[in-house]
């Protein structure tokens, strides 16, 4: 589905990913971890096209994602969950979850899509009128995915929706993980919880300074000595 060659990528003259080889096949959930600073936000930006590859290529079902204006990205069924949520905290979560349906083909599917969030968070239903920056953590991170799924994507980019929750949240983030990926869904993640990702993935990838280190299925990835040792720290 998502296949990615020989991609550079940077800022300005600061390169940050390295020839990066990457493959996400349709029904997957495919696992990105690494340390702070390795380049797992970048690798996301670069997919969704909020930063252009210096070098290589990117596909969607074989359509040119390089070549697909930023805004059009959407429509090659693609949709980003950035690091951090970038909720509009002073919109509703009504209005947070409009913004995900922005485009024409979403737009038609508005009330579809809404009843499909709905059902999967009931949480953000009750929520709806209340402003997204007075949301617990855990509920900002369910508007944040409900508005990513508003455009009824078939990948889903998800960078660190662990981060800063507390344990039972953490948890119950993972669980929607699942659930999310047994709707059929392919889901790409970034994690730093690298024993709990391993438990909702098929397969990852560690990303060291820019470049993929390690690869395979997620048992081989829990039996190789330097993610024991650096990441579960075993
Ligand atoms: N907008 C930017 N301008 C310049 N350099 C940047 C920018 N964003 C990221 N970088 C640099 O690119 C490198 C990779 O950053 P990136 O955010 O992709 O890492 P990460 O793996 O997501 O880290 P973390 O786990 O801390 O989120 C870092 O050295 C970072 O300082
Ligand atoms: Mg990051």
């Amino acid at each position: 589905m998502l296949e990615l060659r020989s991609v550079d990528a940077g800022y300005g003259t600061f390169q940050a990913l390295f020839g990066i080889n990457l493959d996400v096949r349709a029904g997957e959930a495919v696992g990105v971890i690494g340390p702070n600073g390795a380049g797992k936000t970048t690798l996301m930006r670069v997919i969704s096209g909020l930063i252009r590859p210096t070098k290589g290529t990117i596909s969607m079902e074989g359509r040119d994602v390089v070549a697909t204006a930023a805004h059009r990205i959407v429509d090659l069924g693609i949709a980003h969950v950035p690091e951090n949520r970038r909720l509009f905290p002073r919109l509703t979560v009504d209005d947070n979850l409009k913004m995900g349906a922005y485009m024409p083909g979403a737009r038609a599917k508005y009330s579809e899509r809404l009843e499909f969030v709905f059902d999967l968070f009931p949480r953000m239903k009750e929520r709806r009128s209340q402003m997204a920056g007075t949301l617990s953590g855990g509920e900002q991170q369910m508007c944040a995915i409900g508005r990513a799924l508003m455009s009824d994507p078939k990948l889903l980019l998800l960078d660190e929706p662990s981060a800063g929750l507390a344990p039972v949240v953490v948890q119950q983030v993972f669980e929607l993980v699942k659930r999310i990926r047994s709707g059929g869904l392919t889901v790409l993640i970034v994690e730093q919880n690298v024993q709990q990702v391993l438990k909702v993935v098929d397969r990852a990838y560690l990303l060291e300074a820019g470049t993929i280190r390690a690869s395979g299925t997620s048992e081989e990835m829990l039996s190789t000595d330097t993610i024991k040792q650096a990441y579960l720290g075993v």
